[in-house]
């Protein structure tokens, strides 16, 4: 941490000793304040819910800039590598710090699709589900479980333990992904195929059956693989905040990830891309582009919760460059799929003009996130509405991991261990229960 030339002070209007704070820079975005010897110094905490204005970590993976809509892995701009690397070369970089040569490419992806199929007692496991179980319920469980059946990856503070662990966890992914799928569609598991790229095999597992020859599209292949670039990091977001809680911990890597998974399942994280298609729907069912303005009067009365998924984010103040992208892939998946015309996409096409023309989302500086077109391009592939929080957490695996390995890389790493403003009752004793 490099300290800046300016310090803070805080003064007490009550006459305390006033306490001078160290300010550290980084490489780019704002200064932090570290109030770390803060309690030590004053008996008072910070108070900051929902983290509005705390650092937890310091990072060197991912960069966001709300303001201008940028978003650098390792500081390339998203949308060079969107453009010009693929998913695995994108994991290289998060994990490793740069991009990959030709060679460590290679070498990469050969022990990337090496480690793809899964130890054969899973598919024994995942029969315990029912088959309507949703799909996040089962990753959920799977991903914890791969800690039992991988006994030499689980030390956390072993670097080679979590080496092969990261390749694991990358590897595995799609195909429990998959399994989760033909599990609930009653269909048999396709085992992987090493001949098939990262994002090709994913859609064999997917959408083959043993019945007959599944070629797989190069159209659908690429946007897939554009879906899990978006998805792959986005810095201290809350299930990648969540991995880094559990994993400080020194719990294994597989139980964090699971945690990661857990969070990821709500609604205002990954869960919006299956809540914005439903929208998207239940706009359509209710008339379609005719109801967009009683809808957006829906969402902008406080009285009635509803909100229009896809849109706003708490970073950015400005249009998600994840948005662009994807619309982007959008056109050209619904073009290969012959649905150029598509109610739902011409409608979320109308809905976001509308929204960004509105006062209340312009004041708010409310614009299309990730979520509000991935739903739509997912559908067109075939995945179902309720597997997207799932395809979600496949890419978003390697952010955890390189996240989760980066602060235990840090020699100064600590158990979290957040504090508390506490409102509840003073000491008091037990009564009998008789005169209770
Ligand atoms: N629709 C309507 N109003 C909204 C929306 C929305 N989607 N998002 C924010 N607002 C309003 C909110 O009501 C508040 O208004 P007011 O100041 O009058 O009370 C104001 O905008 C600020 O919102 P906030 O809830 O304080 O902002 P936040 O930073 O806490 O929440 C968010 C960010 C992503 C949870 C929220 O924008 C949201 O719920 N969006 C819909 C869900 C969604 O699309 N989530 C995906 C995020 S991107 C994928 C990912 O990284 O996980």
């Amino acid at each position: 941490m490099k300290a800046s030339d300016t310090k803070a002070t805080l003064s007490f209007s009550n006459g305390g000793q006033p306490v001078e704070l160290p300010i550290y820079k980084g490489t780019m975005g704002p200064d932090v304040i570290d109030i770390r010897k803060l309690y030590a110094q004053t008996g008072m905490f910070t108070y900051d819910p929902g983290f509005m204005s705390t650092a937890s970590c310091e990072s060197a993976i991912t960069y966001i800039d709300g303001d201008k809509g940028e978003l650098l892995y390792r500081g390339y701009p998203i949308e060079q590598l969107a453009t010009n690397c693929d998913y695995l070369e994108t994991c290289y970089l998060l994990l490793n710090g740069d991009l990959p040569n030709a060679e460590q490419k290679a070498k990469f992806s050969d022990t990337v699709t090496h480690h793809t199929m899964v130890n054969e007692q899973m598919q024994f496991f995942l029969r315990g589900f029912r088959r309507d179980a949703h799909p996040m319920a089962i990753m959920t469980g799977l991903v914890g479980a791969l800690s039992a059946f991988y006994h030499d990856s689980t030390d956390i503070n072993n670097p080679a333990h979590r080496e092969i662990s990261a390749v694991r966890l990358i590897a595995k992914m799609p195909t429990l992904v998959a399994m989760a799928y033909k599990y609930n569609m009653g269909q048999p598991y396709m085992y992987p195929r090493n001949d098939l790229s990262y994002a090709g095999n994913f859609l064999h597992m997917m959408f083959a059956t043993p019945c007959e020859e599944y070629k797989v599209s190069p159209v659908l292949e690429r946007a897939l693989d554009r879906i899990f670039i978006l998805h792959a990091d986005h810095e201290q977001n809350a299930s990648t905040s969540t991995v880094r809680l559990c994993g400080s911990s020194g719990t294994n890597p597989f139980a964090a990830i699971a945690a990661g998974v857990a969070c990821l399942w709500g609604p205002a994280h990954g869960g919006a891309n299956e809540a914005a298609l439903n929208m998207l729907y239940d706009i359509q069912k209710e008339g379609g582009v005719e109801k967009i303005g009683e809808f957006i009067k829906k969402v902008k009365d406080k009285n009635s919760s509803v909100k229009l998924m896809g849109f706003g984010h708490r970073v950015y103040k400005n249009y998600d460059p994840r948005a662009k992208l994807m619309q982007e892939t959008c056109n050209e998946v619904l073009t290969e799929m012959g649905l150029e015309k598509d109610p739902l996409f011409a409608l979320a096409k109308q809905l976001e003009k509308i929204a960004l023309e509105d006062e209340y989302f312009v004041s708010r500086k409310l614009y299309p996130n990730v979520d509000f077109y991935s739903g739509i391009v997912q559908r067109a592939i075939g995945i179902p509405v309720n597997l997207f929080t799932g395809i979600f957490a496949l890419a978003r695996t390697v952010g955890w991991i390189a996240q989760l390995n980066e602060m235990i890389g840090d020699p100064d790493y600590k158990i979290g261990r957040p504090r508390q403003l506490f409102e509840g009752s003073p000491k008091r004793d037990v009564k009998p229960i008789a005169s209770r």
